[in-house]
């Protein structure tokens, strides 16, 4: 599809056709199989000031938590016995970490035969090297918008040139490489939409996280409306069906947005769900955006709900630890 392409679907009320289509490429492409990552968010401390996050540094209304090594590890081990095969560590960009202690606990992980996925957001080459080295398998970092102004503007102090070139040190190194967008960002245009989905393509990504913007109240952009789900799931049909065989999960964002959101994203180009294995203390404190779905349900419920929205579409648990479908070469 060209950029025209896109547009007109994006532009379109009617989707049905779109989304049979994109089911039809992802069944193709990537089978039956709905891969389990269980995330882990292990640290709400920020140093960045974002303007759609709850966490960000300014929010002085959230508190904030530290989960300490070992609990981090004993999260991991839990993900073994809910047969679980991948868990993703995700925070804040919170530096009070060594870097010592990130390579320790996922060396430690890796002991337990997970896959393991970090999304911990711009780091510099070196700490990117050494986590690989110390066993990471993937990394995600949504470049959130490709309209580089809106970028600029909605996370001060940063680049957009800075994040890709994150991503294409991530991918030098050999990680598996997760990217991602927001939907219905105040500001964005159907235009910067249809150029991220061509983006999403050129990066040849592995993984790619298509979700609702959600407003925080407690954040600039508070008072702002959401898009809908109609106009996510759009994106991520055309996404699906652009880049083919990337790994698209049926966020918990899109879940929040609406009650059935990802069992719609199941049947619309997703094939991978995230159940949320953080310990019930410091879920609700997570919020990066108002009324997550999950905050009372621990990581066995969450692991038991999402088998059973899997096989209610007709789908398979996946088997293994669904690395990457694309082809080129990796030390996994
Ligand atoms: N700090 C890391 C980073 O920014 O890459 C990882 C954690 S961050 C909370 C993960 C993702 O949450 C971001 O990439 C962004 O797309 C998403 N996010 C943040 N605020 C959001 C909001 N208000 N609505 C929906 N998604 C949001
Ligand atoms: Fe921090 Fe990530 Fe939230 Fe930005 S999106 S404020 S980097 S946690
Ligand atoms: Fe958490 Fe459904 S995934 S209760």
């Amino acid at each position: 599809m060209n950029k025209k392409q896109i547009l007109d679907h994006l532009k379109s009320d009617n989707s049905a056709d779109l989304f049979k289509e994109a089911d039809r490429v992802r069944e193709r492409y990537c089978g039956d199989q709905v891969h389990l990552r269980g995330i882990i968010e292990f640290s709400n401390y920020c140093r960045q000031d974002c303007l759609y996050c709850g966490l960000r540094r300014s929010n002085d209304k959230v508190t904030r938590y530290r989960m300490t090594c070992d609990e981090i590890i004993s999260c991991a081990q839990n993900a073994v016995k809910l047969d679980i095969p991948t868990v993703v560590l995700q925070s804040g960009e919170d530096l009070s970490y060594q870097m010592e202690d990130l390579c320790f606990i996922v060396k430690e992980i890796k002991k337990l035969n997970l896959a393991i996925t970090l999304s911990v957001g711009e780091r510099s080459h070196d700490d990117y090297k050494r986590l690989k080295e110390a066993g990471a398998d993937r990394y995600l970092l949504r470049f959130e918008t490709s309209d580089e102004k809106l970028y600029e503007k909605l996370r001060p102090g940063r680049y957009f040139s800075q994040r890709l070139k994150c991503l294409e040190q991530l991918k030098e190194l050999n990680y598996q490489v997760g990217s991602g967008i927001m939907v219905g960002l105040p500001g964005q245009t159907l235009e910067s939409i249809a150029q991220d989905i061509l983006l999403f393509r050129s990066l040849d990504l592995d993984m790619i996280g298509v979700g609702p913007f959600l407003p925080h109240p407690h954040t600039p952009l508070a008072g702002n409306k959401d898009i809908g789900i109609a106009a996510v799931l759009k994106v991520l049909a055309l996404t699906r069906i652009v880049t083919r065989n990337a790994h698209i999960p049926a966020t918990t964002a899109v879940g929040t947005i609406d009650g059935q959101g990802r069992q719609k994203a199941l049947l619309c180009g997703a094939n991978i769900i995230m159940p949320n294995i953080t310990p019930m203390q410091y879920r609700k404190f997570y919020e990066i955006y108002p009324d997550k779905i999950c905050l009372s349900e621990d990581a066995s419920t969450c692991r038991g709900c999402v088998e059973k929205m899997i096989l209610a579409a007709d789908r398979k648990v996946g088997t293994g630890f669904g690395h990457t479908l694309k082809t080129r070469k990796l030390d996994i």
